[in-house]
């Protein structure tokens, strides 16, 4: 009889930190982007300071329609191009949780 084991320790050692921290391929945090980003002008806990109350978006609003908007800013003063396009899907897809 052979013995099989040891090859498995051998996968041990691979990718631990690998794209955490440039914030560009690391899975964005739409809590946090909000906070950092949005919360300027949506108030603190999204309740609406200059800008509108978000704590109810996805009640009145589509996730593609809120993409659309924190990509493309509106007239009314919303700016476009705060966070990138992952970023912007991942805080899309949130705030339209929020009903
Ligand atoms: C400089 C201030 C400012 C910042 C920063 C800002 N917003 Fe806005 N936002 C506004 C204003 C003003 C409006 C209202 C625009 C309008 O009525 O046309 C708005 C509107 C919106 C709306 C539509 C609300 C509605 O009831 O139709 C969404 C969704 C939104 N913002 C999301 C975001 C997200 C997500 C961020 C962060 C990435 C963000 N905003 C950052 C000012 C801001």
């Amino acid at each position: 009889m052979m013995t099989l084991i040891g090859a498995s320790l051998l996968l041990a050692a691979c990718g631990n930190d690998s794209a955490s921290k440039d914030g560009s391929s690391a899975e964005p945090d739409a809590a946090q982007l909000a906070e950092q980003k949005c919360m300027g002008c949506h108030g603190k806990n999204l309740e609406g300071a200059s800008a509108p109350d978000l704590t109810k978006i996805g009640a009145e609003k589509s996730e593609d329609e809120i993409h659309d908007i924190i990509k493309n800013g509106t007239k009314g003063g919303m700016p476009s191009g705060l966070v990138n396009d992952a970023e912007a899907k991942e805080l899309a897809k949130w705030l339209a949780e929020k009903k």
